[in-house]
């Protein structure tokens, strides 16, 4: 999947993210992130270790993808397919790791400041983990233990109890992190940019504004991928009426477009 990392907004929930990955590979932990669908687990986890720019990369290649930011990188993100042995696992491992090789290689001879690191990864974070069998997890454990990486796993609520029955796997757990959905206040700085996008500016005074965006909330309980989809139909809706303001009616116009996922 690839994300636009212009639009991607720097919510509490990722700085809470970060610290979290921060923490997992300070101490060389395992660590397990859960949240519902569509709170924005996977983007935060591409954001924090440049994935959308690293994944672009042909590691054969020398190429001005390479960038000296890049070359500070000591994360792995990888996504297991839906069947997965422990063969498809370490092939997969493999790749995501020899990338990160090419990228802090050709990128520190691209940057002017000398740097020690040598392209080793320091966290490997593994989306999708509830597809995990059995055999991949102690797989990757095994990984785990042999080369001295942080670990982190995110899947869905419940992930963490699955997890529990492994308890080889579960006695290396040294941090759990729940993804929650956005606060009101949060909701009101990604409502802010969603107003910007469409050329209009959210201002709490006005009382069509404030409760176009109590509506907002309400429909979206906070999760990012309902409001952006929600958007998307306001801005269509807005194109095709010819209107100069969402209200609380444009709003629920666009929720009954919906279909899926908002009660
Ligand atoms: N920080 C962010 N800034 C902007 N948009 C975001 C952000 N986080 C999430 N989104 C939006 O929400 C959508 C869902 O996010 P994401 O795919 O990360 O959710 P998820 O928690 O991984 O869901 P799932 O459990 O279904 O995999 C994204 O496609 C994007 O549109
Ligand atoms: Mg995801």
């Amino acid at each position: 999947m690839k994300t636009n990392n212009t639009d991607f907004l720097v919510t509490k929930g990722y700085r809470l993210f970060q610290e979290f990955c921060a923490a997992c590979k300070r101490d060389k932990y395992i660590g397990i992130c859960f949240g519902s669908p569509g709170v924005g687990k996977t983007l935060s986890a591409r954001h924090y270790s440049m994935w959308d720019d690293i994944e672009q990369i042909d590691p054969f290649f020398e190429s001005s993808k390479y960038t000296p930011e890049l070359a500070g990188q000591k994360t792995v993100f990888y996504t297991p397919p839906v069947s997965n042995t422990p063969k498809r696992i370490d092939d997969g491992l493999n790749d995501t790791l020899f990338k990160l090789q090419a990228v802090v290689y050709y990128g520190r001879e691209s940057s002017e400041n000398e740097t020690d690191h040598d392209g080793s990864c320091e966290l490997v974070i593994v989306d999708e983990a509830d597809r995990l069998t059995l055999h991949s997890l102690e797989h990757l454990r095994d990984r785990y233990d042999q080369e001295g990486f942080g670990l982190i796993v995110i899947g869905m609520p419940g992930i963490e109890k699955k997890i529990s029955r492994y308890p080889q796997f579960y006695s290396r757990v040294g941090f759990s992190h729940a993804y929650k959905p956005l606060s009101e206040e949060e909701m009101e700085f990604v409502l802010k940019h969603h107003w910007e996008k469409l050329g209009l500016s959210l201002s709490l005074d006005d009382f069509t504004d404030r409760e176009a965006m109590a509506s907002v909330v309400r429909v979206t309980s906070g999760n990012f991928r309902l409001v952006n989809r929600l958007f998307s139909q306001i801005q269509r809706i807005m194109e095709v009426n010819t209107l100069s303001s969402i209200s609380k009616e444009v709003v629920e116009a666009a929720r009954q477009c919906l279909v899926v996922g908002v009660n």
